[in-house]
C-alpha cells in the first residue's frame, strides 16, 4: 500500500495492508498484530515502510439534540473535522469557530486536544466513546477521564493500548461566548460574532500555514515548550524580546517559533524540506523532500535551540517508523 496520499507529508512510504472501518462491524480481528490507526494523515509522517496495517477510520455520521441551555452533538470519528465546524456555524452552533480550518478527523482531536487561536478541544468535550481492538470492549470516557492537556491526552499515553475512537460527544452552551484575545483575533472591531470570528481565523491560517496540497507539511513540527519560571527569568537576562505566556505561577510556555525564527533557521533548506519562512515551526515539502532530509533539519534544529537555550524542543507530530512510532 502506497502511503503518500494517505498522509499530508506525502513521503512515498509503504504500508503491508490497509482496512477501511466504514462501520463499527468492519472492525478486525487483529490477534495482536501490528496496526496503526489513521485519520487523514496531518499529524503522521510515515518515514519508513510500516510493517503492519494500516486502519482508516471512515466512520460517518453527525446527530444533533438541543436542550433549554445546550445543544449536544454526537460525531463519528471519521468526520472531517473542518467540515463539522462549517456545519455547526450554519446550524447557529457556536464555539469551534476559533478552531476553523484545523485539517483531519474528529476522531483524532482528542489524541492531541487540538487547539488553536484561545481555544481547544477540551472546551467542548463532553465524552469520547472507544472500542478496544483486542477485546471489542466498548467504553466511554468523560472529558475529565481524558486528561486533556496542551497537545496531550490519556489517548497519547500507555495506558491506552489498542483504542480507537468511535465517536466524540460535545456540549456547546446556548449562552456563546466570544474568545478573541489571542494574537489577530484581538483586533477585531466590536463585538464579532462567530462567523466573523471563523472568517478571520480562516484568513490568518491561510497567510500564515502553508497549505498541505501545495507543501507537504503536518502543522506545527514542534511542541511550544513549557519552561519553569526561573528558566524563563535567566533567558529574559540574556534574550530580553523572548515572548513567554504564564501558566501557572512556575511555569511560562515559550513559543518554539521564537527559538528557531531567533537561530536563523526561517527559510533554511536540508534537500527538499524548508523551515517554513512565516511559520517557522513548520516544516514543509517543498520539493520532494526524503524522510531523511526532514530527519536531519528537525535534528539540527532541536540540538541548536538545546545548546543556545537550553531549552528540550519535542516533536509535535506522530513520527512513524517501520515498528511503530518514534521520536527525534
Ligand atoms: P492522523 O495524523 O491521522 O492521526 C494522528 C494521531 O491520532 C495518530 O497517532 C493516530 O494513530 C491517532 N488517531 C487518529 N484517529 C484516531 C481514532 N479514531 N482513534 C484512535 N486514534 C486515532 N493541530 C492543532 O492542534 N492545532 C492546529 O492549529 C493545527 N494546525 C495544523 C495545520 C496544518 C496545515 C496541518 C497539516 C496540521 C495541523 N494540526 C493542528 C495538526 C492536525 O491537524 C491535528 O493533529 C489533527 O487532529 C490530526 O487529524 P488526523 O485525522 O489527520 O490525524
Ligand atoms: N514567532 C516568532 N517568529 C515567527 C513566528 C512566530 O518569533 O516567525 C513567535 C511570536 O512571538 C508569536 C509566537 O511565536 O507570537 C506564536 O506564533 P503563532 O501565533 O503563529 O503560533 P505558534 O505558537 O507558532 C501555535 C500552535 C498552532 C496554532 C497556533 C494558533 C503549537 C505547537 N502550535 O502555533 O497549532 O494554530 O498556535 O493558536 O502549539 C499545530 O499544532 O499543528 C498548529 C499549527
Amino acid at each position: 500500500i502506497n502511503l503518500a496520499p494517505l498522509h499530508t507529508f506525502g513521503f512515498s512510504s509503504k504500508a503491508t495492508d490497509l482496512l477501511c472501518i466504514d462501520d463499527l462491524t468492519s472492525i478486525p480481528e487483529l490477534d495482536h498484530s501490528p496496526y496503526f490507526i489513521l485519520g487523514e494523515g496531518s499529524n503522521t509522517v510515515f518515514l519508513e515502510d510500516y510493517q503492519g496495517t494500516i486502519l482508516k477510520v471512515a466512520l460517518s455520521g453527525v446527530s444533533v439534540k438541543e436542550t433549554d441551555k445546550e445543544y449536544q452533538v454526537r460525531t463519528a470519528a471519521g468526520e472531517n473535522w473542518h467540515k463539522l465546524v462549517v456545519t455547526l456555524l450554519d446550524k447557529g452552533i457556536f464555539g469551534t469557530e476559533n478552531l476553523a480550518l484545523i485539517p483531519g478527523t474528529v476522531g483524532a482531536a482528542p489524541i492531541q486536544n487540538i487547539g488553536a487561536y484561545g481555544r481547544e478541544f477540551a472546551d467542548f468535550c463532553h465524552s469520547v466513546e472507544t472500542i478496544n481492538l483486542d477485546t471489542g470492549e466498548i467504553d466511554i470516557l468523560s472529558a475529565k477521564d481524558c486528561q486533556f492537556a496542551y497537545r496531550d491526552s490519556i489517548f497519547k499515553s500507555a495506558a491506552m493500548p489498542r483504542t480507537l475512537i468511535t465517536h466524540v460527544n460535545l456540549r456547546f452552551a446556548k449562552d456563546w461566548q466570544r474568545v478573541t484575545n489571542y494574537g489577530e483575533l484581538q483586533q477585531l472591531p466590536g463585538e464579532p460574532g462567530a462567523k466573523e470570528i471563523f472568517a478571520k481565523v480562516v484568513e490568518i491560517r491561510k497567510n500564515k500555514l502553508p497549505d498541505p496540497a501545495q507543501f507537504g507539511n503536518a502543522g506545527s513540527f514542534f511542541k511550544n515548550p513549557y519552561i519553569s519560571q526561573s528558566s524563563y527569568s535567566d533567558l529574559k537576562k540574556r534574550w530580553p524580546a523572548i515572548p513567554g505566556f504564564t501558566i501557572n505561577s512556575g511555569i511560562v510556555k515559550v513559543p518554539a517559533a521564537w527559538f528557531i525564527d531567533t537561530l536563523g533557521f526561517k527559510g533554511k533548506v536540508i534537500g527538499g524540506i524548508i523551515c517554513h519562512q512565516n511559520q517557522p515551526l513548520v516544516l514543509a515539502n517543498y520539493n520532494n523532500g526524503q524522510p531523511a532530509e526532514l530527519l536531519t533539519l528537525a535534528r539540527e534544529i532541536k540540538r541548536a535551540v538545546k545548546k543556545e537555550f537550553d531549552v528540550e524542543l519535542e516533536n509535535e507530530v506522530r513520527l512513524m517508523g517501520a515498528q511503530g512510532l518514534i521520536t527525534l
